[in-house]
């Protein structure tokens, strides 16, 4: 290939001086603090008795979609193999170490661990890796309290020994007694990270009892996840008790403490809520809400008088993105780009302003029945629909000012926001079908909700009895 960069290779392969999408380089200090985490677990779980296993990159796809294990197929790297099956880039360690303990190891208990890859597809331009480092252990044939109380405390000590600070451990899937029991046998350790959370869940649906979960302070997102799977042997032909854990290292790698006066960071939407949202603060009791709207005033970040917290302008979207990521902690954004851009947060509160709808619209006198080409801001909603409808329609993204795209004869009819229908009526365009309700939502970052429970707590109740109030 020689010189990527050439003038005489006509550029054809200037991609190539970059790596697709949602994989990176790691160079120099990153790869070198990483395998000192990474070090310090294993060699802990060396030491508690755990050996090493390693299983393959590639897998067969039906290892995955199982009744026990079902990965979202969308999410799994397909490649299909000399023999024609379709084969995965591994997408999870713990349901291959099941098959290894069902089928090639006779002695019970089995106390194993790993260090390796796993491989989802991230959405676009999410900054989600494609490839993130798991590190972490499994232990089979020991049932019930006594392995479960064996794998949370290696859970707590192997962040201790990657040097997370200031994490906390999340305990649920089981009844209140049984999981109390379980903290109180961690001794110290149990009082100062365990929290109980019995209505917790996981992603992944083969946990059959105790599941957990770890955040810490700098990372958006779970730093930790585990639990008993006693079924997932089964799938191999053998039932063995199972529980274990993963650390996701490239969350760890994002921890760092935060100083406790760290303000709450509200990401607002600019635009047509932004009025409401002021509205909604001065109702708060937040001094100088107002600064949001000075004219010339090119400030993204607001510090409220008087109080912790900062409030940041951002487009909708990238509202939910500052706190997936948890940089923000809450953000207020409107339904409308939930429902389109999806993402990982929880949804708090309807603020009940920002109140529209999206709809079906096109020319008076259209049949909905008949229209083929869509136009939208809005692709994911209108996919939706139609798919709800049955129906299979083109659809062309447009990033405004929609209604032209019917009027010029590009597409039969648009998917859109309609508030008080005069852009509509202006245009000669009517509304052909409603398809669901619109209003501002606040929202919040899952780790913030657990590591600024009161703070947020706090927040959510004044916002609630504010719009009680009003
Ligand atoms: C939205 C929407 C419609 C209009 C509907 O556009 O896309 O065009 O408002 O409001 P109405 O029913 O009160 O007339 P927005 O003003 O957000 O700008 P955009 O067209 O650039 O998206």
């Amino acid at each position: 290939m020689g010189n990527l960069k050439s003038p005489d290779n006509n550029n054809k392969y200037e991609f190539l001086i970059s790596t697709p999408e949602g994989t990176r380089d790691r160079l120099w200090d990153e790869c070198a603090v990483r395998r000192e985490k990474e070090s310090a677990m294993t060699k802990l779980f060396a030491e508690r008795g755990y050996r090493e296993v390693s299983t393959p990159v590639l897998e067969y796809y039906d290892l995955f979609t199982q009744a026990q294990n079902p990965i979202a197929q969308e999410t799994m790297v397909k490649i299909v193999g000399r023999d024609g099956r379709l084969l995965v880039l591994r997408p999870d360690c713990t349901t291959p170490i099941a098959r290894i303990v069902a089928t090639r190891l006779d002695d019970i208990p089995q106390r194993l661990y790993y260090a390796q890859s796993v491989f989802r597809l991230a959405a676009h331009s999410r900054g989600e890796n494609c490839e993130t480092g798991q590190c972490g252990v499994e232990l089979f044939g020991v049932s019930g309290f006594d392995g479960d109380v064996e794998i949370v405390s290696l859970a707590i000590d192997a962040l201790i020994a990657a040097g997370t600070e200031h994490f906390y451990l999340e305990l649920g899937g089981l009844a209140i007694a049984e999981l109390e029991a379980v903290r109180s046998a961690l001794g110290d350790a149990g009082d100062k990270y365990v929290r109980l959370e019995p209505g917790l869940t996981q992603d992944i649906e083969y946990y059959t009892g105790l599941v957990f979960r770890a955040y810490a302070e700098g990372a958006g997102k779970a730093i930790l996840a585990g639990g008993r799977y006693d079924k997932l042997t089964g799938d191999f032909g053998r039932d063995v008790p199972a529980v274990g854990f993963a650390v996701y290292v490239d969350e760890i790698l994002k921890n760092k403490s935060k100083k406790s006066s760290e303000r709450l960071k509200i990401a607002v939407t600019k635009g047509r809520l932004l009025e409401d949202t002021i509205a909604l603060f001065k109702r708060l009791g937040l001094n100088e809400p107002e600064s949001l709207l000075v004219k010339n005033d090119r400030r993204l970040v607001h510090d409220v008088p008087d109080s912790n917290i900062s409030l940041v302008l951002a487009k909708a979207a990238d509202v939910i993105t500052y706190v997936e990521h948890g940089v923000c902690e809450l953000g207020i954004v409107g339904r409308d780009t939930i429902l389109e851009q999806g993402g990982d947060f929880s949804e708090l509160y309807d603020l009940g302003f920002g109140k529209c709808r999206f709809a079906l619209a096109g020319r008076i006198g259209s049949d909905p029945g008949e229209v083929a080409t869509i136009a939208s801001k809005y692709p994911n909603v209108a996919r939706t629909y139609f798919i709800s409808k049955g129906r299979d329609v083109d659809i062309i993204k447009i990033d405004g000012s929609v209604e032209l795209a019917p009027l010029l004869g590009l597409a039969d009819a648009i998917v859109d926001i309609v508030s008080t229908g005069g852009t509509l009526k202006a245009n000669g365009l009517t509304v052909l079908d409603d398809i669901c309700d619109i209003s501002a939502r606040l929202i919040a970052n899952p780790a913030a909700m657990r590591l600024r429970k009161s703070e947020i707590e706090r927040f959510v109740n004044r916002v609630v009895s504010a719009e009680t109030d009003a």
